[in-house]
């Protein structure tokens, strides 16, 4: 066997599971754009919470076919039998990409964040389309890989599961932006009522140690990250966000969802430098409450001076008057406000949702001001529906570039990644180094921006 044509080195134990099956032969190279008679054969890594949802909404594209189903919790067998008969269950990813690697185009991942960068770059590696979720990556080292091979393999269509990119009010949100309704961008204001009353933060290593359960594999649960031992319900399902080996915190998070569109708008590259004011961050989870701000260098869509994005969460929220927004407007619990140097615009984070219970329209309610507080009357552009999962699917066939593809997604994420590493240094302000991905005046940030991975785990293109 020779190592260097594998996807992916992994230990003895693993090698020994799975001696004679070349990841990436000669029978597996890719069908990169499908033709019209053709079907996507999919593989679905992860089918529990998000997972589950990807799973129903992929599945419903018509010329999709599932093919094979992975997930550490053996439950999902049983449940998906009937419903998927000819798709062939995994527990261990890597397996299914050894046996099942020339039976399908396609890969959906919907693990924990950890995991995403390790499955989805595997999967690039032996030229499959991915459709990964949110955040793309854990760390920033691992969102540049992703973004840097997606971008010289263009043929590899990729999108990150930011499924309100697609929504209407949104993508209107972006074109308000691009036609210049609010003049150059000065800065950007996002806040989140994560995580407090979702997932814990801000807390000790859970303590004790019990047996998993029969049917999850924590081992393969844990993956890449160092080993520690079960605590029921400490960390799977959900609850694992808040532990930095595991997740992003709240900006991770939400961000991508709420700043996606602020940060394309204002064309936003690396940032410069970043600073997280909290208090109560702990060795081993984010701290519950924080402000994170970022600072980047102009673009032809902001003011000269460069752009400051403030992220503020949990309980903390902007005032209108900071924002420029008239007293009495409810700015939300999730959203961003993007001032300009002619206003303010306000870009709640589910504009149809919001429409849907009745509280608000993207067309009337004002979400423009001038610098007066004068609401600025809209002109809203007419785009079609979009479905964000089928927008991927039709990308594999030629039909669609996803927004929320790999290039753009990792760019995003590498600032969430930045913002959350921050947290391990409170309260000061951190130079980027984006070259050595670490802080030029804190070289302890590299353990937290580029991490290692377990012993017995390495990914082509990431170790
Ligand atoms: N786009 C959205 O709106 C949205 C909403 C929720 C979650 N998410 C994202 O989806 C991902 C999963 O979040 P969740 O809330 O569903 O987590 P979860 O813990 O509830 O579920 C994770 C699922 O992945 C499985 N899993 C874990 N490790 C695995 C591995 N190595 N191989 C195969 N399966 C594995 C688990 O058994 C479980 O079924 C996260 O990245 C999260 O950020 C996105």
């Amino acid at each position: 066997m020779n190592p260097s044509r594998r996807t992916f080195i992994r230990s003895a134990a693993a090698f020994a599971a799975f001696p004679l099956l070349p990841a990436f032969s000669a029978r597996a190279l890719p069908r990169f754009q499908l033709g019209p008679n053709q079907r996507l054969q999919l593989a679905k890594v992860a089918v529990g919470g998000m997972g589950e949802s990807d799973l129903e909404a992929l599945s419903k594209h018509p010329n999709v076919d599932i093919v094979a189903l992975c997930d550490v919790d053996a439950r999902g067998r049983e449940k998906y039998a009937s419903q998927f008969p000819k798709a062939q269950w995994f527990t261990d990813w890597r397996e299914m990409f050894d046996k099942l690697g020339n039976k399908f185009d396609a890969v959906s991942v919907s693990t924990p964040d950890h995991m995403h960068a390790p499955i989805a770059m595997s999967a690039m590696n032996m030229g499959k389309h991915v459709y990964c979720q949110k955040p793309l990556a854990h760390t920033a080292y691992e969102n540049r890989m992703l973004a840097d091979f997606a971008k010289s393999h263009s043929k590899i269509v990729t999108q990150m599961g930011t499924q309100r990119s697609a929504m209407l009010g949104r993508r209107q949100q972006l074109e308000l932006l691009n036609s210049g309704v609010i003049g150059k961008i000065k800065s950007i204001h996002a806040w989140s009522d994560r995580p407090m009353g979702w997932w814990p933060q801000g807390k000790p290593m859970p303590t004790g140690s019990e047996k998993p359960p029969e049917w999850l594999s924590w081992d393969l649960w844990l993956g890449v990250a160092p080993a520690r031992p079960y605590v029921d319900k400490a960390y799977a399902p959900f609850m694992w966000r808040g532990t930095y080996d595991f997740g992003c915190g709240a900006l991770g998070d939400m961000g991508c969802h709420i700043l996606d569109y602020p940060f394309m708008a204002a064309k936003l590259g690396l940032p410069l430098s970043v600073r997280c004011d909290c208090t109560d961050a702990t060795e081993d989870e984010f701290p519950t409450t924080e402000t994170i701000t970022l600072k980047y260098a102009a673009t032809d869509r902001t003011v000269a001076e460069g752009v400051t994005v403030m992220w503020y969460d949990n309980k903390l929220v902007p005032t209108n008057a900071a924002l420029g927004i008239p007293d009495g407007v409810n700015i939300r619990s999730n959203a961003a406000a993007v001032i300009g140097e002619k206003g303010v615009m306000l870009c709640p984070l589910d504009p149809e949702y919001e429409k849907d219970s009745g509280k608000v329209t993207l067309s009337d309610e004002p979400l423009v001001w001038d610098n007066n507080k004068k609401s600025v009357k809209l002109n809203l552009p007419k785009l079609d529906a979009r479905n964000h999962w089928f927008h991927w699917v039709d990308g594999c066939f030629g039909k669609t570039t996803p927004e929320a593809n790999f290039p753009f997604a990792g760019l995003l994420c590498e600032s969430l990644s930045v913002g959350a590493a921050a947290s391990h240094f409170a309260n000061r302000d951190l130079q980027y180094d984006s070259t050595n991905f670490t802080f030029i005046n804190e070289p302890k940030g590299a353990q937290y921006l580029k991490t290692k991975y377990r012993d017995g785990w390495s990914v082509k293109g990431l170790s």
